[in-house]
This record gives structure tokens, sequence and C-alpha cells, in this order.
């Protein structure tokens, strides 16, 4: 799994093993993360568990998932950042950080890295995004990305903001950040 471990400036990605578990459940756990996503706050830490072992087959199978971010200074779990598979054949971003380690750029520095990931590695035509409609935050990270806003629209049963941006779109707009 080490083939799959990014740097930033800051940051490390890399695939989450089961070590990762107490730290990513003290996250995810947390109302003030998981309200916002998807799925919810983790009631159980055997749910999160279940979270990073379908993170792990992923990558083994299709050679992206959601990897942990780690600190490049200390090694500290912050929280996780990458891509998870959209039926038919697509994929979306998905991040959340602990709640001490937001407000430092990191969300807007794991999205830069996960979408040049799926552009120049994985060579994906498009990456897609959803946020909660009160998700302020979130959408200024994908914006200052340069995703595209395309309405609001059901995401797996949830009413979300959906953005989207194409490779044309991200080499020729050469966001950096
Ligand atoms: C949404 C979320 C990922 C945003 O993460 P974040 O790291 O706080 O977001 P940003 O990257 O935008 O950084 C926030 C601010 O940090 C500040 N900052 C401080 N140091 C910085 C640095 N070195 N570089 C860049 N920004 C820095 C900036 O002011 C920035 O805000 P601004 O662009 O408006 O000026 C985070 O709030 C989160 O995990 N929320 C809960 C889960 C969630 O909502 N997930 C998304 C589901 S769709």
């Amino acid at each position: 799994m080490e083939q799959f471990t990014r740097e930033t400036e800051r940051l490390i990605l890399k695939v989450m093993t089961l070590a990762d578990l107490p730290a990513f459940y003290d996250i995810m756990k947390k109302d003030e993360v998981g309200r916002w996503m998807g799925t919810g706050r983790a009631k159980t830490i055997d749910e999160v568990r279940e979270r990073i072992e379908m993170y792990q087959h992923l990558f083994e199978e299709r050679g992206y998932g959601c990897w942990g971010v780690f600190l490049k200074s200390s090694g500290i779990f912050i929280g996780q950042a990458g891509l998870l598979h959209i039926p038919v054949d697509e994929v979306g971003i998905v991040y959340a950080f602990a709640p001490e380690q937001q407000g430092k750029g990191y969300g807007t520095e794991a999205v830069a890295a996960t979408l040049k990931f799926a552009f120049v590695e994985l060579r994906r035509p498009r990456v897609y995004a959803h946020t909660r409609l009160t998700n302020d935050r979130s959408r200024h990270v994908l914006e200052k990305n340069g995703m595209h806003y395309v309405g609001v629209g059901d995401f797996q049963g949830i009413d979300m903001h959906g953005y989207v941006i194409t490779k044309e779109q991200w080499e020729n707009e050469k966001v950096s950040i």
C-alpha cells in the first residue's frame, strides 16, 4: 500500500491501517465533523473500522481511495481526504479534518493533491464533489480548487450541492494552491 503514499507541502497522505483506527474514530464520532458527512457521525468504532477496510479494498481494487492525512512536521493523524467511487464509473472527493486542525488551509491542500492524483495519475476525465446545503466552509474549499457549481440535487438520498471539474478545466485554469 506504500505505493499510494503522496506528499504535499505540509501533509502526508497514506492509506490508513487499523493502527489509525482510534485516532480516526476520535474524529469521526464528533458531531461537529460527522454532521457534515453523508454517513453522519460515527456511532461505533466498528463502523469506522469497516470504513478503513473499505478504503483499503478500494485502493487494492481500483487504485484510488480515501487516505489518512498526517502532518509532515509531527506525524499526527488529522483526518481523511481522497476519492470514492460513484456509480456507474465516476469518482467523488471526500475530506474531513479534526476540529482543532481546521482553519489552517489543510482542507484546500489535501483537495488540491487529490485532484492532481485524479487527473495526472489516474487520468480521470472529471471529478465530482457534494456538500450539505449549509456547509459553506466545504464549498469554499471546492471553489478555491476551481471546482464548478452544478446545483442542488439528490445525492445518495440527501439534498446536496454538486460540484464538478473536468481534466481540461483543471489543466486550463491552472489553479495553484
Ligand atoms: C470543510 C473542511 C474540510 C475545511 O477545512 P479547512 O482546512 O478548515 O479549510 P481551508 O483549507 O479552506 O482553510 C480554512 C482557512 O484556513 C486559513 N489558513 C491558515 N493558514 C493557512 C495556510 N497556510 N494556507 C492556506 N490557508 C490557511 C485560511 O484563512 C483559510 O480560509 P480562507 O481561504 O477563507 O482564507 C473542514 O472544516 C472540515 O473537516 N469540516 C468537517 C467535515 C466536512 O465538512 N467535510 C466535507 C464534507 S463535504
